[in-house]
């Protein structure tokens, strides 16, 4: 297949897809999806809002068209969706697109990891907060102790995938953990990556005093481990990693508040009912799933996605202030799954 390279405004390529296949999710982790905000009475998007398996393979095939290289499920909770192998199926065949990936709260995996890999879903990125129950429990918001993850990671490496471990480290709830949680990984040969909290959306009640940052953390890693920079696996990765030294294991930082990444922006992100957007920190999508609806062409979608990638300038990180991070209008991570 000839692929087209498509730039923006700021001659950022289009290289990842990152499609959010669900808006709902089995946790409420504080930082995310508020269990006071996303209560009972919380209205979801309806099965038929979602766009169909059809559709974002339809969607994924264009992308890869347009230099799309690397697909990402997300939701909310990917997993929730039914039949997510059949999806991952349907997207592994696509000519062109190297790389499928899937980040989820690893609490399904145990079900569906061995179907994943078969369906060729390559990677996943697991949440992990803490190792201590009680903390983990109160932060995912649904009391899951920390051995249903454990048991994720373990089904998903026995499959055959490829495991990160994700860790959101908010100060005063879980800085406490990060040395267990590094000697964890480390002495069980995963990749670790500290993310700094983010100001996505508006009810997680982000500060910038919530935040610990890379460098606070990678010091206080520094007190007991000897670590030596590695090189980005790939153009535009959000995590700057190290390697434990003398070892293979690697451990990384996204630090999207204190060293944001925008100037190496590729993603594309695709919500559950259809809408583009062009940052996380996006206040209103582009609309593409009543655009498909209306009987266009593939030709036509291509072309709607290309004048929406060209028209792009969103560098959100770069710009953040307390000032944005309260008063700006941006749409829910769970709803565009990070
Ligand atoms: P791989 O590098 O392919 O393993 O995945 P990833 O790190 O891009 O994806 P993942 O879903 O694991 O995201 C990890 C963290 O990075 C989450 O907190 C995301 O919200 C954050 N992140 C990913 N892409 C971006 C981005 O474009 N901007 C910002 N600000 N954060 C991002
Ligand atoms: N800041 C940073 N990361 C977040 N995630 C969810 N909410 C936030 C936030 N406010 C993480 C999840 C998951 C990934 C998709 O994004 O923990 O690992
Ligand atoms: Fe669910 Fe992930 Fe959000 Fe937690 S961070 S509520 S697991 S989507
Ligand atoms: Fe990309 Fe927006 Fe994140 Fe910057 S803030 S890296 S432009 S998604």
């Amino acid at each position: 297949m000839t692929k087209q390279i498509i730039k923006d405004q700021l001659n950022r390529p289009l290289r990842d897809l990152r499609i959010s296949v669900i808006d709902r999710c089995n946790f409420r982790c504080k930082y995310c999806m508020p269990a006071d905000i996303f209560g009972p009475d919380f209205q979801f998007l309806p099965k038929s809002e979602l766009l169909s398996y059809e559709e974002i393979e339809r969607v994924g095939r264009i992308f890869v068209g347009l230099g799309v290289e690397k697909i990402r499920l997300t939701g909310g909770e990917p997993l929730m969706r039914k039949d997510l192998p059949v999806l991952v199926n349907m997207l592994s065949n696509i000519e062109g697109l190297e790389d499928i990936g899937l980040t989820t709260n690893g609490v399904l995996l145990p079900k569906h990891a061995k179907a994943l890999k078969e369906a060729g879903l390559k990677r996943v990125n697991i949440s992990l907060d803490s190792l201590n129950d009680e903390l983990f429990g109160d932060i995912n918001g649904r009391g899951v102790g920390v051995q249903p993850i454990v048991e994720g990671i373990k089904a998903a490496q026995s499959a055959g995938l490829g495991v990160k471990i994700n860790m959101v480290v908010k100060k005063g709830l879980n800085d406490t953990e990060i040395v267990s949680m590094a000697k964890f990984c480390k002495d069980n040969e995963l990749q670790l990556r500290f993310i700094e909290f983010m100001d996505v959306g508006s009810t997680n009640g982000w500060k910038m005093d919530d935040v610990v940052t890379k460098k606070e953390i990678y010091e206080l890693l520094k007190e007991h481990y000897l670590l030596e920079p590695v090189d980005p696996d790939y153009f535009g990765e959000v995590a700057k990693r190290y390697r434990y030294e003398g070892t293979d294991v690697d451990v990384g930082f996204i630090p999207s508040v204190s060293e944001s990444f925008c100037s190496s922006c590729t993603r594309m992100r695709l919500s559950a009912n259809g809408q583009l957007y062009t940052c996380l920190f996006n206040g209103n999508g582009h609309d593409l799933r009543d655009y498909m609806r209306s009987g266009v062409s593939n030709e036509e979608i291509k072309q709607h996605i290309m004048q929406i990638w060209n028209g792009r300038k969103d560098r959100y990180s770069d710009e953040r202030s307390e000032e944005t991070a309260k008063n700006r209008k941006k749409i829910e991570m769970s709803y565009i799954g990070g």
